[in-house]
């Protein structure tokens, strides 16, 4: 039975979760919230509409439907800003080794993320072509907890959902893999990702041995 592996993008791949708390921790700090560490363990794979809320309910703050978007947009722009100088140098530790053992098994890959800049910021780092499949938040109507993501990466690469192997750093992910009856791969940590079957600090410290042939 073939094991494909489906990759959550930031946080797994590149240090992009890192810029979006930057960037959630602005606009928060404009409400009178000191966004913090904690908090944006829950804010991870989180779709950009469900985390302006959820910073929205930390502060205690109402937006009227105008400014909720205009914050959205705003919020956007300043994480762009952050990741617009980006290069193929700026994948997390053992990711390029990881890459390459993928290619030379030839284990089916795919992408799921809740991000909607998953593309630009794959192809900033030189890895858009290393996929099979992609999955992004615009081809699902729900986003992490819910397996959508998941599923549709296993649909499109022709592979049962409990042959799927995901690697997630969110605990809204692990728990979208799991709902969608995938083994999940936790890069963070036990206390952070429960259900995850093995938690690693990168994708360099995973043994492919490990895999089903
Ligand atoms: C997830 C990140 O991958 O994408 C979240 O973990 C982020 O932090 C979410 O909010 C949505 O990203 P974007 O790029 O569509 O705002
Ligand atoms: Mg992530």
């Amino acid at each position: 039975m073939k094991t494909a592996i489906i990759l959550d993008l930031d946080g797994v791949i590149c240090d992009t979760a890192h810029f979006h708390f930057l960037a959630w921790q602005r606009l928060a700090a404009e409400y009178g919230y000191a966004l913090t560490h904690a908090d944006n363990e829950q804010l991870k794979g989180v779709s950009r509409v469900d985390s302006l809320k959820f910073i929205l309910s930390l502060a205690n703050k109402t937006l009227s439907a105008e400014q909720f978007e205009t914050d959205l947009h705003r919020k956007n722009e300043w994480y762009l800003e952050l990741v617009k100088d980006m290069g193929p140098s700026d994948t997390l530790p053992g990711v390029t080794a990881f890459f390459a053992e993928v290619a030379a098994r030839h284990i089916p890959l795919a992408l799921g993320s809740a991000s909607k800049n998953a593309n630009m910021v794959l192809s900033r780092v030189g890895l858009l072509q290393a996929f099979d499949a992609i999955v992004d938040a615009s081809q699902v109507s729900q986003g992490k907890p819910h397996p959508e993501t998941f599923l549709k990466a296993a649909e499109l690469l022709g592979i049962a959902p409990e042959n799927c192997l995901v690697f997630e750093d969110s605990a809204a992910g692990v728990q979208a893999a799991i709902a969608g009856g995938m083994k999940t791969i936790g890069i963070g940590t036990p206390n952070d990702l429960p259900g995850a079957i093995l938690h690693l600090r990168d994708l360099g410290e995973f043994d492919f041995n490990r895999l089903p042939a």
